[in-house]
């Protein structure tokens, strides 16, 4: 990954800049202008809604957000709290926690069936109903089709699809069937974008999104007051490398995932907070978007043109036409390598043991020739 962005960064212009292929996008959709389908908010301004006083008052509005123990979803957590809101945030392991004040965090682990309806019921039994609900919770465990564990991919599909399924449908039933009631959810450019070596991170980004416009299919027409949203952070310092790969508790903290942020350059990736603000104007938008990019100047112009082609432009297109900036992407060579014993910290939970101390993944990327 550290590799991939690095041969990324620099290399790339705005879609409509890209000289050296002919894109039926910039034809027919000038200047790979997305602006048109997406809000590309600036989170660092108050939102437009400030201004004209329209916003929604979080006071009083009841939410919830899975995996909200460290990283966006803690500091969404707090963001909301703050702006008056009544938070509950779950984690696997809350009793880990001890700093979070501002928000309740409770015990989900959504494997689980069980543990799923005892969270959601416990929110309906205090606090009565579920306005903002945040499908945050992810897993990024790493690999390749041909040797990716299924284990891995297995866990990872019935955390983020299945297990945010299973959070929607208990929580439906409390959410407010007239004026506002949202489901905001963790996408990611690779909900757009096969990425090489990151099989079930990104089928489980893909799924999701398949999930939102499912419901949006369902519901065409103004048939529920529920508007589903998805937000697409650029990547964030936080601590989702570590926890994924490793399963294990006492990993769950930003330290240990520092090496792999660090290896990015500072502009390139966002702070939690930045997220937080970023889901609080979501929140608070009184016309809220389908989708959200968040996303800094240098991600945005980084991200943006490879993923506004492979939106734009049929997939064989796209594959045969793909810029140099996919092709640094797929060709890059990436490693992940922690030296951390996981099996020193476990504590009964699921895969703790499973990766063996100092495990390692490497892959090399070469897909083409492209023509
Ligand atoms: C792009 O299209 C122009 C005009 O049709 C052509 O001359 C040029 O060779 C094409 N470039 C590439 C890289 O295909
Ligand atoms: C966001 O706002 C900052 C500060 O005004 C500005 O420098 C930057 O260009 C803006 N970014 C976008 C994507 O509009
Ligand atoms: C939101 O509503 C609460 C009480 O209903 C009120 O005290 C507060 O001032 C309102 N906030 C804003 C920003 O209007
Ligand atoms: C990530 O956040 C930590 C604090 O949690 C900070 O020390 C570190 O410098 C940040 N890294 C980057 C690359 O922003
Ligand atoms: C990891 O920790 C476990 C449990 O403490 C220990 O048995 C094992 O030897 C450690 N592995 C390594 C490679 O240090
Ligand atoms: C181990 O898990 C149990 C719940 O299963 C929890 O009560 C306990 O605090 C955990 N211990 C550590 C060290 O995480």
């Amino acid at each position: 990954m550290k590799v991939i962005w690095i041969i990324a960064v620099g290399l790339l212009a705005a879609c409509a800049q890209a000289q050296n292929v002919n894109y039926t996008i910039q034809e027919t959709v000038p200047g790979c202008n997305i602006l048109d389908t997406f809000a590309i908010a600036n989170y660092s301004h108050p939102p437009a809604c400030a201004t004209s006083g329209t916003c929604v008052n979080m006071t009083g509005k009841v939410v919830l957000i899975t995996g909200a123990s460290t990283g966006m979803g803690r500091a969404s957590a707090e963001r909301l709290a703050q702006a008056g809101a009544t938070v509950v945030g779950t984690s696997r392991y809350p009793w880990l926690y001890h700093d979070v004040t501002t928000f309740q965090l409770w015990q989900l682990e959504y494997t689980s069936d069980d543990s799923v309806k005892q969270l959601v019921s416990r929110v309906g039994a205090t606090y009565g109903k579920i306005d903002f609900l945040y499908l945050n919770a992810g897993r990024q465990y790493v690999g390749e089709i041909a040797n990716s564990d299924l284990r891995q991919v297995e866990l990872t599909i019935n955390s983020m699809v299945m297990g945010h399924l299973k959070v929607i449908q208990a929580a439906l039933p409390l959410m407010p069937k007239t004026g506002y009631a949202r489901i905001l959810q963790t996408s990611s450019v690779e909900s757009q974008i096969g990425a090489p070596g990151y099989l079930p991170y990104t089928i489980s980004k893909w799924a999701m999104q398949a999930m939102q416009e499912v419901w949006l299919t369902e519901h065409l027409g103004g048939k529920s007051n529920i508007i589903y949203s998805s937000i697409l952070p650029g990547t964030v310092n936080s601590s989702l490398p570590q926890k994924a790969v490793y399963g294990c508790p006492e990993l769950y903290n930003s330290q240990a995932a520092q090496p792999w942020y660090n290896s990015y350059t500072g502009s390139m990736v966002l702070q939690p907070e930045q997220i937080g603000e970023a889901v609080y104007q979501i929140a608070i938008d009184p016309q809220p978007r389908l989708r959200y990019l968040a996303m800094n100047d240098q991600q945005y112009a980084t991200l943006i043109p490879v993923w506004c082609r492979r939106q734009r432009l049929p997939m064989e297109q796209w594959y045969d036409m793909a810029a140099p900036e996919e092709q640094a992407w797929f060709q890059g060579e990436w490693t992940e390598n922690t030296q951390l014993n996981c099996s020193a910290h476990c504590n009964g939970t699921e895969f703790c043991g499973a990766a063996p101390m100092g495990e390692q993944y490497t892959g090399t990327y070469t897909i083409g020739p492209y023509k």
